[in-house]
């Protein structure tokens, strides 16, 4: 099966990305033929500062390489690095209603908070479209924010086939249910755009800082806690097996329990877990000219599967003669 998904260098790379995105899709790689990408234009509708989105960009690079994307076997690349998913763009663009758009969450939550919106973030779900359509991905593991944005591809896949006969093929959602929604530190949504994150590679000092300040409510310590409605337990269970996670519910249901002993095992938890990969990091961080160099292997493969289907576009809607 052909399995596609990016992630946008908007900042750090954090546990809600690991459990939601990273993480399956390392594993995809073993079975299936996987696209994997750093949603770089698509950052450009919020980072404004060139030497940001450049080191941003490297840095997600070196993440995903260091966590287990294979480049050799693997489509692994950087979505600007393939120009023809801006003429797909403006194709779909023609069969994308301004209704549809103006019903996505992320276009009408900004507009919300008084954020002006500009063209860039408006025609978001329409580039985000592109990038699935372009590689004929069958299958595309996101979180659950991302629902939307998926049901708009399909909608747009779905009208372009109307309109020019088949062409795309009309991708599925995959939104696991237990990792759908990683909470932040503060409760909400973890977001690299909220400053609720944990992320992946911090620096011990900035994991116990974050880890610590986990919002917890104020059961006393002698009383028994709510496991289902805590934002640690729910971090703390990302990296727990089923045996593990009934043992700290155990624990939470007992009276005796103090949240911030359950917070300094997660502080090591956390750093343990991803101590394997720390090494290999630090490694490509310092090595620019292979991760680049990785990547150009990555545009020349990918841009060799957009063509064709770039092309069956151009052909149906008459751009060809
Ligand atoms: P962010 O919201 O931090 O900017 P992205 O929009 O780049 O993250 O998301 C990259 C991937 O990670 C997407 O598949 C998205 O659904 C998933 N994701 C991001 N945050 C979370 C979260 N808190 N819980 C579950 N999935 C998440
Ligand atoms: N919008 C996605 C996010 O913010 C990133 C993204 C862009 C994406 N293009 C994609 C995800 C294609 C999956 C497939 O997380």
């Amino acid at each position: 099966m052909r399995i596609l998904s990016g992630i946008q260098p908007s900042g750090s790379l954090h546990l809600g990305n690991y459990f939601a995105m990273m993480k399956r899709m390392i594993e995809y790689q073993k079975n299936h033929e996987l696209f994997c990408f750093v949603v770089n234009y698509h950052a450009l509708t919020s980072v404004f500062d060139a030497e940001k989105l450049r080191s941003q960009t490297f840095e997600a690079l070196c993440d995903f390489l260091a966590l287990g994307i294979d480049p050799e076997k693997s489509y692994f690349y950087v979505q600007s690095d393939i120009p023809e998913v801006t003429e797909l763009t403006w194709l779909l663009s023609n069969v994308t209603p301004m209704g549809l758009l103006e019903r996505a969450h992320s276009y009408k939550d900004k507009k919300d908070k008084g954020i002006a919106p500009n063209h860039g973030l408006f025609a978001y779900p329409v580039l985000m479209a592109a990038d699935i359509l372009l590689y004929g991905a069958e299958r595309v593991p996101v979180g659950k924010d991302q629902k939307q944005h998926l049901e708009m591809t399909r909608d747009i896949a779905i009208k372009f086939n109307q309109t020019y006969g088949e062409t795309f093929i009309v991708p599925e959602p995959e939104i696991p249910g237990n990792v759908a929604l990683v909470p932040g530190i503060d409760g909400q949504k973890m977001s690299k755009s909220y400053g609720n994150t944990i992320d992946i590679f911090s620096s011990r000092k900035e994991l116990k800082k974050r880890a610590m300040s986990i919002v917890t409510d104020a059961t006393p310590i002698n009383e028994p806690k709510d496991p289902d409605k805590c934002n640690l337990f729910a971090i703390y269970s990302l990296f727990l097996d089923k045996e593990g996670k009934a043992e700290l519910r155990d624990r939470y249901l007992k009276p005796g329990l103090k949240y911030s002993d359950v917070k300094k095992e997660l502080i090591n938890v956390i750093w343990d877990y991803f101590e394997p990969y720390r090494e290999k990091r630090e490694k490509l961080l310092n090595d620019r000219d292979y991760v680049y160099d990785v990547m150009k292997m990555g545009a020349e493969k990918t841009r060799a599967v957009a063509k064709p289907y770039l092309e069956k576009a151009r052909e149906n809607v008459g751009l060809n003669y």
